[in-house]
């Protein structure tokens, strides 16, 4: 790291001291156990050798940490774009405490996380709405649905991390959200959405809804990987027996119900006629995952 950037993160690293937090890894047993991530119910797990099923938690932590991560950092280029886009100076300094809340997180993850950490289809989809959507498509999608959404899945993930300090972190971004989130229900007002900017919202909506619904991929793969490979034929049980703790129908009736709000009726009604809040069944499932590989 060059003296300029060793600067720069001083400079960020003393602001940060004074909001608390970055905890220390507990490190000696995975931050989530294989219930989490519907793995107890599973035969090739459960079979497996201690080091193996390690190494399925492991990978599937990482999974769930990058994605937070990289939407953390997502979020402080979004908050950027919304600070420049702002109407006064109020809506500024809204989005300048969001951006601020963000870069913590951004910074309060990193402990738990490698220090190389690619980016995944998901995260590309978020980042390029951010650079590409207008401001009010970017309140809708950003903050009334991803965030809001965002509460209940980092809540869900602090109360069952055996990380203690993981547990903080992820219960303290959980109340922030819930602020972001409020934020944007704010900001947000459909009357000024253009035709283009529902139009968007309409393919936004359905390419992320299409993730939601394909099923615990991430899970998947973790096992492809710490197995040494999947039996094609075996892919759709494995779905099925994953299913549950994927929850994907009520993270689809979640999402379904924050993108309802008033005056957003008719992109709903038009998400439900492409079937979009109906999760994949474990055939489709398995033929998703099959064709991304
Ligand atoms: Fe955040
Ligand atoms: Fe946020």
């Amino acid at each position: 790291m060059s003296d300029y950037d060793t600067g720069i993160h001083a400079a960020a690293n003393r602001m940060l001291r004074r909001r608390a937090l970055p905890g220390t890894p507990d490190g000696t047993a995975p931050p989530w156990p294989a219930a989490q991530f519907g793995l107890d119910a599973v035969p090739v797990y459960v079979r497996a050798d201690e080091s193996v099923q390690r190494a399925v938690l492991d990978r599937c932590a990482q999974g769930l940490l990058r994605e937070s991560w990289l939407i953390e950092r997502g979020g402080m280029e979004f908050c950027a774009r919304m600070v420049l886009a702002s109407d006064d100076a109020a809506q500024r300094a809204l989005y300048s405490h969001i951006g601020a809340d963000e870069a913590a997180h951004y910074a309060w993850l990193q402990p738990w996380l490698p220090p190389l950490t690619p980016s995944d289809p998901f995260n590309d989809f978020v980042d390029d709405c951010v650079r590409t959507a207008g401001p009010q498509s970017l309140a809708y999608l950003m903050q009334v649905v991803l965030e809001g959404f965002g509460i209940v899945h980092y809540a869900g993930l602090a109360s069952a991390c055996l990380d203690a300090a993981l547990a903080d972190t992820l219960r303290r971004m959980a109340e922030d959200e819930a602020l972001h989130h409020a934020a944007g229900l704010a900001v947000f007002d459909y009357r000024r959405l253009g035709t283009a900017e529902r139009a968007f919202l309409l393919d936004a909506s359905y390419t992320f809804l299409q993730m939601m619904r394909s099923g615990p991929h991430a899970v998947v793969a973790a096992l492809d990987q710490a197995l040494g490979g999947l039996d094609a034929n075996a892919l759709p049980g494995l779905f099925d027996a994953l299913g549950a703790a994927h929850g994907s129908t009520g993270k689809l009736a979640r999402l379904r119900r924050l993108m309802g709000q008033p005056g957003m009726e008719n992109l709903v009604d038009a998400l439900a006629q492409r079937r979009a809040f109906e999760p994949a069944g474990s055939d489709e499932a398995a033929q998703i995952y099959r064709s991304l590989r």
